[in-house]
């Protein structure tokens, strides 16, 4: 019955209205404060993570929306005008001052709200005061909103995250919209119609069981990515403590060929070496910023031990083979079987320093250490079953 209801708001809201705003062709890239700094931000902390997004070449390679998540506001909305304020403690300059020099860094400027009465922080909601709020972000020169799902009155979520989808539009700036109703009721099914991206969890916490969890619950929705609409993993835990480097290479692997937006969580101002040379392998970011925009599937595993991921590119196809076990396993991929290509294949391992494998008829075995991925790059060169 709750199906039935929610497909005939889904046909309702669809005619009505749907989001349209040009964003998101590929998945967003960029940083969030809340997977390593949570409550405790301020704009000195802001403009010194603008900074080092410039300085270690994040900016370069891509992350481009530095967002804020809760805790930016102050515990009250303006008595006067009703509008959503900041902490004055934390962000005495304000908001559009923050967000402009943000845009003079050539950086794209994030904020967040809550479809409910009261935010995760028990700070306020925009339920019920969608316009006013989008109107707010608007003249600020916010580009992206993440919008959280906390004290929400077990409203239908396509209605509160419609509502918001509608206002930012009415404020005509192009403003990136992700939901974040932590894959409640669906939002694969109704996502791409209201926002830019769904998450499609609860949240993930830096941890390996965190994004073993996460990464499960991908297997049976991950073709429901296009461009325009991206299935919401979560956001990146590299560089956080908890997790080793082939788990962190996994995890970014993983969530680029997922198209999973790629925001990262870890201190900008100090970022370990490894973690470095994860977030700015430019061969893996390519996999998630592919114009073609079509996700990975898991099309072979053996519970806990591993699993083969693969997927098209604009100018090839892609491979994941990511080992589970504590030790290191030999995993093969099968090109006809996993990936459909006949004929020779060029095999290219995005994570090897000497990255061109050579050409490979059939299949091509990889061992991949504990807990780590080979990610492949197969091109057809000769195809004798098409000539
Ligand atoms: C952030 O803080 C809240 C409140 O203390 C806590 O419940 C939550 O787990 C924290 N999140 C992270 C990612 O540490
Ligand atoms: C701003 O936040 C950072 C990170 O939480 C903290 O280390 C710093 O003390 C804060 N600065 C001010 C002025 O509150
Ligand atoms: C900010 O919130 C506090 C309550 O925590 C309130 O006393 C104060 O008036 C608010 N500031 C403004 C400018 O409204
Ligand atoms: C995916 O699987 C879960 C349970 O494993 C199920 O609840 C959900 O409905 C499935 N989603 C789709 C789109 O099939
Ligand atoms: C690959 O070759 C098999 C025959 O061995 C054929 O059945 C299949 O259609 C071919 N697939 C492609 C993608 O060419
Ligand atoms: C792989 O095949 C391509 C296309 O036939 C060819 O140009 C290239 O030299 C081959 N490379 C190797 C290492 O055999």
């Amino acid at each position: 019955m709750r199906m039935f209801i929610s497909l005939f708001i889904i046909i309702f809201a669809t005619i009505v209205s749907c989001l349209d705003n040009g964003l998101g062709k590929t998945p967003p890239m960029g940083w969030n404060s809340y997977n390593h700094f949570n409550c405790s931000i301020n704009e000195t902390l802001i403009k010194s993570i603008a900074d080092a997004m410039i300085k270690y070449g994040f900016r370069n390679a891509g992350y481009t929306y530095l967002n804020l998540d809760y805790c930016w506001q102050n515990k009250t909305r303006d008595k006067k005008t009703n509008r959503l304020i900041p902490d004055p403690k934390a962000f005495p300059k304000g908001i559009k001052d923050l967000a402009n020099y943000v845009h003079n860094k050539g950086l794209l400027f994030g904020i967040y709200g809550d479809a409910g009465t009261a935010d995760c922080a028990n700070r306020p909601g925009s339920l019920g005061f969608e316009e006013l709020d989008a109107q707010t972000f608007a003249d600020w020169g916010v580009d992206y909103l993440k919008y959280d799902n906390c004290h929400n009155n077990n409203i239908d979520p396509i209605i509160r995250y419609s509502k918001m989808r509608d206002a930012l539009k009415a404020t005509n700036r192009p403003i990136y919209y992700s939901i974040c109703n932590w894959g409640e009721f669906d939002p694969h099914i109704w996502g791409k119609e209201v926002g830019n991206s769904w998450r499609t969890t609860v949240d993930i916490y830096h941890s390996w069981e965190s994004i073993l969890f996460t990464l499960d619950k991908q297997r049976n929705i991950s073709t429901f990515s296009s461009p325009g609409g991206w299935n919401d993993p979560d956001m990146l835990e590299i560089g956080n403590a908890g997790l080793t480097f082939d788990e962190q290479k996994s995890h970014f692997s993983l969530w680029a060929a997922l198209k999973a937006p790629l925001l990262l969580g870890f201190d900008l101002r100090n970022p370990p070496k490894n973690t470095l040379a994860v977030a700015l392998n430019e061969k893996i970011i390519a996999v998630n910023q592919d114009p073609l925009g079509q996700s990975v599937k898991i099309v072979d595993f053996v519970d806990d031990i591993y699993e083969i991921w693969t997927g098209p590119l604009s100018d090839g196809y892609v491979a994941v083979l990511f080992n589970r076990l504590i030790i290191p396993y030999d995993i093969t991929l099968n090109f006809e079987t996993h990936c459909g290509l006949n004929g020779t294949i060029a095999v290219t391992d995005l994570w090897d320093d000497d990255p061109f494998k050579g050409n490979f008829t059939d299949s091509y075995t990889s061992q991949v250490p504990s807990h780590g991925v080979t990610v492949l790059k197969l091109q057809v060169v000769d195809n004798k079953f098409l000539d």
